[in-house]
């Protein structure tokens, strides 16, 4: 909490992050387009939901469960690049003339990646920006605890929608985190035009990009990361159905409902599903839809890349200089790439 500080005669109160809200979920007034989102992936033949919507306050802890899993590794191997790397990160971020950036956090969660790198990014703004409204205003409030000189601008937004960041985004250096993998979440097709309009001076105006992204391993290292002998990521997955019902207002029981992680070789990428357990429907206000027993809803993909996949990316979204660190087993990379 952040209490004014008293001193005789005067009360200062401490510098506290400014929050812009973009996407907030009214209880009964949900934006038309992302309930039409839901009821349209949920009639599509093969039905899928989008995975930006496991992340309701619920969805955001079990994914923090989730990082601390022994099972899922990108978290600590990505802590431990940038751990190891994070002065050669500085390095290379001065190298391209960036001194005091403005760092916009893309998912920021609850800000401990950029926590960890401040002190050594030095940057001038800090800006997260997430989905997942309060947890997020909660986050930004404890970075301002840790860093009280630092001017900080949260943004609550869909930012898989459009990079438009309101005007108290500062506008020059620009330099975009996106940790973690997210980017994996999206299709390559869809990661090349987020990651073009990242570098598109009149939306993300980026000077560069550092990135976290899981690399390919053997099959069941990734499965095992996605199916937990916990549960956790079957409750994640599962949590997803809770939210649905309060967004579409639907009836969804994820009792009938069981967690599938897969590996899909072919397409480099961890799949989840929810698989239904018997003949069930699913009603929400306008709509219905019958599931037959075995039949899946497509809840994420997770891509996995390769160094020289990955490289070849950012080229082509119109990345000029590339770098990156990895660990030693090569499970996971951190790129810096600067327009
Ligand atoms: C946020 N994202 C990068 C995670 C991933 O690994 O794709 C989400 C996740 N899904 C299941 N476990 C973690």
């Amino acid at each position: 909490m952040n209490l004014p500080l008293k001193l005789p005669g005067l009360a200062l109160a401490p510098a506290s992050p400014r929050f812009i809200d973009r996407y907030s979920e009214t209880p009964g007034g949900l934006p038309r387009s992302a309930a039409q989102e839901l009821a349209d992936g949920l009639n599509e033949v093969a039905a899928s939901v989008s995975p930006k919507y496991f992340y309701d306050a619920p969805g955001s802890k079990l994914f923090e469960a989730i990082t601390r899993l022994d099972e899922y590794y990108p978290t600590r191997t990505e802590a431990g690049i940038f751990e190891a790397a994070h002065a050669q990160m500085a390095s290379a971020l001065a190298s391209a003339g960036i001194r005091r950036p403005c760092l916009i956090d893309l998912g920021a969660g609850n800000c401990a990646k950029a926590s960890s790198l401040i002190p050594h990014l030095q940057p001038q703004q800090y800006v997260p920006v997430d989905i997942s409204v309060d947890f997020l205003r909660d986050a930004a409030e404890q970075v301002q605890a840790t860093f009280p000189a630092l001017d900080i601008v949260g943004v609550g937004m869909d930012f898989s929608a459009g990079l438009q960041l309101p005007p108290e985004v500062q506008a020059g250096d620009r330099v975009y985190f996106y940790p973690g993998s997210s980017l994996g979440n999206f299709s390559p097709d869809q990661a090349l035009a987020f990651l073009q309009r990242i570098t598109e001076p009149a939306q993300g105006g980026a000077r560069g990009l550092l990135l976290g992204i899981d690399l390919v391993k053997d099959k069941a290292t990734l499965e095992a990361a996605y199916d937990d002998a916990l549960g956790v990521t079957a409750a994640f997955n599962k949590n997803l159905l809770r939210h649905v019902n309060r967004l579409l207002g639907s009836d969804f029981d994820e009792r009938q409902w069981r967690h599938l992680a897969l590996f899909n070789e072919a397409e480099s990428r961890i799949e989840m599903h929810l698989q239904a357990q018997k003949n069930l429907t699913v009603r929400w206000p306008g709509g219905e839809r019958n599931f037959r027993g075995g039949e899946r809803i497509h809840t994420e993909s997770s891509y996995k890349y390769t160094l020289a996949s990955m490289s070849a990316l950012l080229r082509q979204a119109g990345f000029t200089q590339i770098n990156y660190w990895t660990d030693p087993k090569e499970w996971f990379a951190v790129f810096w790439a600067s327009v």
